[in-house]
């Protein structure tokens, strides 16, 4: 393969995936196909901006005459989808557009790819990225494999679910060459401050509450973007089309435990005058809240070697401080509709 489109290449994951495959594939054409919603940032991508293997292509996956014409002008072979409305809370707030891009706009691109791909079918590979929490809530214990059942508990989820199941069809019906990565938590640089992570380091260093839902009990398993980056690298090249395979790095973590080592990280990084922890604060739970997520990666580990490289505490430590080295960025993305967001998800819980 070697004209690939990434779509949701200007979000956190797209965009690191986009460093990732223009630096390792210069004879590949790697084109980002994004909407530039307010999580798609084209600042995101300014480190490959000027390469020679990189193309930018802005429009909505859900637009059946934009897509066909990507497909058309880059004899586009390979498709690694990550577009997608990605945040459970505004799910919760407003389902319709999650519905209409990850179940709608994965249709679209897998339709046209498809019809694209006609006559070539071996030589093509659509990879679909989706994530843990299609399978739901673990107990105490326990992780999820390939073969869980689909148990998806919020309007996020259950958009993802639909589009991993589109995948499938596509793949025993029209026999597209396709398969589906379902991974757990990310972390790392340009991650978009809505997510915990982010949410943290930035109410901390402003003197802001640290809002934990519910008593911070919540597990979740976490893997640097880097090595999910070189997961759907592997899947894509490596992966068996029709498969699943579940990307996650045995590390899970109480989010109040990973509060209080963000906290801890910046008393040392950046003291205030007092421990960030006292900001810590209990808030109202999210509806629907997954208790637990684990993956079990045996399967991509077996078959294929990967394994991931970067230990928690150094990823998080230079996260955390990609953070304080980037507040430029962090307001300049927090200055649209981000307001109006906080205050809405924040106020009265
Ligand atoms: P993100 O919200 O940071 O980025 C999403 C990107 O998709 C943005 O650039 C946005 O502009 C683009 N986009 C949204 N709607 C679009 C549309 N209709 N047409 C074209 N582009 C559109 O998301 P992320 O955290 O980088 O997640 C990327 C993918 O990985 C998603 O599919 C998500 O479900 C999946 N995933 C995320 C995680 C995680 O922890 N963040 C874990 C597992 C899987
Ligand atoms: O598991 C993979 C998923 O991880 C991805 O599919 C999603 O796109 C991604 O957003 C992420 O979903 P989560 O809901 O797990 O991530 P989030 O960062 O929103 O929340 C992590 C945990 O922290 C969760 O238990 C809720 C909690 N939380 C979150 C926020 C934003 C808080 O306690 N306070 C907060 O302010």
């Amino acid at each position: 393969m070697s004209n690939i489109i990434i779509t949701g290449g200007a979000g956190f994951i797209g965009s690191c995936l986009v460093r990732w495959m223009v630096k390792s594939y210069p004879n590949y054409k790697i084109i980002v196909v994004d909407k530039l919603t307010y999580a798609g940032n084209l600042e995101n991508l300014k480190d490959v901006e000027s390469a020679s293997n990189y193309a930018f292509e802005k429009g909505d996956i859900t637009d059946r005459g934009f897509v066909e014409a990507v497909f058309k002008k880059h004899a586009v072979d390979g498709v690694m989808h990550l577009a997608a409305e990605s945040h459970v809370d505004r799910s919760i707030m407003g389902p319709e557009e999650f519905l209409r891009t990850n179940i709608l706009g994965t249709f679209t691109l897998l339709d046209a790819a498809r019809h694209a791909w006609k006559d070539s079918q071996g030589r093509n590979m659509f990879l679909n990225v989706s994530t843990d929490e299609v399978y739901g809530s673990l107990g105490e214990i326990g992780a999820f494999t390939e073969k869980s059942q689909y148990a998806p508990n919020s309007p996020y989820s259950a958009s993802k679910a639909s589009a991993d199941h589109l995948v499938r069809a596509y793949y025993k019906t029209y026999g597209l060459n396709a398969l589906t990565t379902n991974c757990s938590n990310n972390y790392g640089p340009y991650q978009f401050p809505e997510k915990l992570i982010p949410v943290v380091i930035l109410n901390a260093i402003e003197g802001k509450p640290i809002p934990v839902y519910g008593e911070g009990k919540n597990v979740r398993d976490w893997l640097h973007v880097e090595d999910h980056a070189a997961a759907i690298d592997l899947v894509f090249h490596k992966g068996r089309a029709g498969e699943v395979y579940n990307i996650g790095s045995d590390n899970e973590w109480k989010n109040i435990d990973i509060v209080m080592l963000i906290c801890r990280i910046l008393d040392e990084l950046r003291p205030a005058s007092k421990p960030h922890d006292r900001l810590i604060k209990f808030v109202t739970d999210r509806p629907g809240h997954d208790l637990r997520y684990a993956i079990d990666p045996a399967k991509v580990t077996n078959e294929l070697g990967w394994r991931p490289l970067i230990k928690f505490e150094d990823g998080l430590r230079s996260t955390v401080k990609w953070y304080l080295d980037n507040l430029d960025w962090c307001s300049r993305v927090r200055s649209g509709e981000y307001a109006a967001y906080y205050e809405k998800n924040y106020s009265g819980r």
